[in-house]
């Protein structure tokens, strides 16, 4: 007994002696890990804001931060070291702190150092661009916890003698042994909670800072890698999450003419909130729900007065606003001369290239350049920063992206042109394309939908600008600013609002032939589009016409279901459209109507988004036939609405939209047999032919949706930014030294 007992006091003896001192050192190292990583946490989160400030040389802003920093019970003291010179500390900071006890940088990793006769640990972090910095941020972290952690080891150390003392040597050994282990699995843990942003119960002092910076930087990290992966889904949370990653604190401003949300005064006397037909509104509202901010339009509803408050303002959408229409009214004379003249008497044509002649109007001329510049004050009134994203839309507004930029030269500009841009001759017509151009150029990234656009823009330059462009990086300098000329493919929202609560396709189908007259089993074909020259809406009659001509077995089973929307119809090109269109119909349907039947049945009335995925659910084939077009979403809509993969979209080669939907059946809208053949062609397409080329465009139309349209322009835009705050940085910091660099280069995007 006595011999077992001497034998357990030797083991016990043996376990202090082997395991004190490895426990020991492995507190310390955890506890050291602990600290560089708590440092490195608190570093990143509040880096831009601290090197923002710094580079401002705003000490109270300064102070503030490190005040709020320093509020982490682990954390002693923050100080600013500048060359080697504490300039800037809170009021922990033991006065016998010199810079030169810090560490090189991060990398470094905690350094001890001795100071009022205690030991503390120690870490740096440079700041500015990297290679560039002579500041540091330095960090002491209080040790009182290391000691505590070393206290519970002792503690547990001697529980294992007591269990050697009652139980025996090898109890003790096994005891041992399994506390070991975990501490092992403890430490693990602590390491896991502190990476993924958990709080320890016993540890309240992670509360204070560690809990929300450390889960918003997981938050942060994990969308970081999604984004990052080749095959990101974008929706609207991960196109939050890039823009709190990559613009955080950002402001975001859209601007456009036309308005998402219209409220109108019905025959009743009730008021209507009407969704406009238009594809720019389609794209970019839910991009706006998603973003958040405001969106600037003219308010052209006859109740939009009586929606807003006195600020000419409005939260939508109505059920459940996200972001704040700002409302901006124009007199008749206004819209007459900026909206219904050179913007769609001049601008439209030109740039569509659809055989109707643009006409310029120097009065119109000046009431574009007038409301262009409402628009802009109307920007740096409601913008809160100086330098806001600023999201301008298309045609109408391309003198404002140059006056925001001389009223806020810090704002990042992003204007996108949603129609084609015509080929530098082309251009040449407009009397006044080199203010156009000017004001475009005040942009920090200009988009269009397809590389040909951009090079037809980059070539106009080129032909009638002095400026320097860069063809590498698709960039055109003047006057020292810099515009980045890049391809974003517009898209739709997925999975399509419209499309939840739609019934079941046969349904459907059932539902709108009754509704439409049509017999049962009457196959359908759908255009759904505004009563617009360039959607060649005259074209694809004509192919239903030659179609007839060419397979007259299909009188009485087959009918043509057109849409139109009337726009601009103050406009003569515009109402002669509808006025032949309903005579081109009235003519067809008497060439090859009878009993009753008639193949083309003319809708002109403005349909509303969960009316028109009904229609495209109901046909078994719908014709895009533009004879010219920047991309068109309706395209993209019916591909979406077609959740049963079938269906087949005969598309023009003319839209922007035959670039990414190549397995629709391409046609030429000028060729009005070839049409009637592929009409033929699209009714004989079996339904596994059908689902093959249907899935293919609906992944297609799924994975390049509005989010990523837009999350890469902001992308594209948080990389501009980041340069520039760089350049700004060695900017700063050269002015500080006295001697800026001539030779400095432009950020490239
Ligand atoms: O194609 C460009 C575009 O802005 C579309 O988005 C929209 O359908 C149309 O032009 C503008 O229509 P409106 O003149 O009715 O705003």
């Amino acid at each position: 007994m006595i011999r077992y007992g001497g034998l357990a006091v030797l083991i016990a003896g043996l376990v202090i002696v082997v395991l004190l001192p490895v426990a020991t050192s492995f507190v310390e190292s955890w506890s050291r890990r602990d600290v560089d990583l708590r440092s490195q946490l608190v570093f990143n989160a509040a880096r831009s804001q601290i090197e923002d400030a710094w580079a401002r040389g705003d000490a109270a802003a300064l102070e503030a931060l490190f005040g709020r920093i320093a509020t982490d019970a682990r954390i002693a003291a923050i100080g600013l070291c500048e060359d080697g010179t504490l300039t800037l500390a809170t009021g922990g900071m033991p006065a016998d702190f010199g810079c030169d006890a810090a560490p090189a940088d991060g990398a470094a990793g905690p350094r001890p150092v001795t100071l009022n006769g205690e030991t503390a640990l120690v870490t740096a972090h440079l700041l500015s661009a990297p290679g560039e910095g002579d500041a540091r941020l330095v960090v002491l972290h209080d040790l009182a916890f290391i000691e505590e952690r070393a206290g519970q080891t002792r503690m547990a150390l001697i529980l294992a003698l007591v269990g050697v003392g009652f139980g025996g040597a090898a109890l003790a050994s096994g005891l041992s042994i399994l506390v070991l282990s975990r501490w092992r699995h403890s430490v693990r843990q602590a390491i896991e909670d502190v990476r993924e942003g958990r709080t320890e119960d016993d540890a309240p002092s992670d509360t204070q800072i560690g809990e929300e910076i450390r889960s918003a930087l997981g938050e942060l990290e994990l969308a970081r890698r999604q984004i990052d992966t080749v095959h990101t889904i974008w929706n609207p949370d991960t196109l939050q999450v890039a823009l709190a990653n990559e613009l955080p604190g950002s402001e975001v401003i859209v601007v456009s003419n036309r308005e998402p949300y219209i409220h109108n005064r019905k025959d009743d006397g009730t008021i209507q909130v009407q969704r406009p037909a238009s594809g720019l509104v389609s794209a970019l509202e839910p991009v706006t729900r998603a973003c958040g901010g405001t969106w600037i339009a003219h308010g052209s509803g006859s109740a939009d007065r009586e929606a807003v408050d006195e600020h000419d303002r409005v939260g939508v959408p109505p059920a459940k606003p996200s972001y704040t229409l700002r409302r901006l009214w124009l007199s008749d004379e206004e819209q007459d001369g900026y909206y219904y003249g050179f913007s769609n008497e001049g601008l439209w044509p030109l740039c569509h290239i659809a055989f109707v002649r643009p006409i310029f109007r120097e009065s119109d001329w000046r009431l574009y350049r007038s409301v262009n510049e409402r628009f802009a004050e109307a920007v740096v009134a409601e913008a809160k920063r100086p330098d806001p994203i600023v999201l301008i839309q298309d045609y109408h507004l391309a003198l404002a992206p140059r006056m925001i930029r001389d009223r806020l030269p810090n704002a990042t500009i992003i204007t996108f042109w949603h129609i084609p841009w015509p080929n530098s001759e082309t251009f040449g017509i407009c009397p006044w394309k080199e203010e156009i151009i000017d004001g475009l150029l005040g942009s920090s990234i200009l988009g269009f939908h397809t590389q040909f656009h951009c090079n037809n823009f980059l070539d106009t330059v080129d032909r009638f600008m002095e400026s320097r462009i860069d063809r590498e990086s698709d960039s055109i300098s003047l006057g020292g600013h810099e515009t980045f000329v890049r391809p974003y493919p517009i898209s739709i929202d997925w999975p399509p609002a419209a499309l939840e609560g739609q019934p079941p396709v046969p349904e459907t189908r059932a539902t709108v032939r009754e509704r439409l007259g049509l017999a049962p089993d009457i196959r359908l074909g759908v255009g759904i589009e505004r009563f617009d020259y360039t959607k060649g809406i005259l074209d694809r009659m004509r192919g239903v016409d030659a179609f007839l001509e060419a397979f007259p077995d299909w009188k009485g089973r087959f009918c043509f279901a057109q849409v139109a929307a009337p726009t601009r119809a103050k406009l003569a090109s515009y109402r002669n459209l509808q006025a032949e269109a309903e005579e081109l119909a009235a003519q067809i349907n008497a060439r090859h109507g009878s009993d009753g039947w008639e193949p083309i049945k003319l809708l002109a009335r403005h349909h509303e988004p969960d009316e028109v995925f009904e229609l495209f659910r109901a046909s078994d084939l719908c014709i895009v036939s533009s004879l010219h077009d920047g991309m068109n979403l309706v395209a993209k809509e019916f591909v979406a609405a077609r959740d049963d993969e079938q269906g087949v979209l005969v598309l023009s080669a003319f839209a922007g939209a035959s670039r990414e939907l190549s397995e629709a059946l391409i046609v030429n809208p000028y060729d009005a047999d070839e049409m009637g053949r592929v009409i033929q062609r699209a009714l004989t397409m079996d339904s596994a032919e059908q689902r093959e080329r249907m899935k293919v465009m609906r992944e297609q139309v799924e994975a390049r949706n509005v989010y990523r349209w837009a999350g890469q322009m902001l992308l594209d835009a948080a990389r501009l930014r980041k340069k520039e705050r760089i350049m700004r940085l060695i900017e700063a910091k050269e002015r500080r030294n006295g001697r800026p660099n001539e030779r400095r280069r432009k950020p490239a995007a």
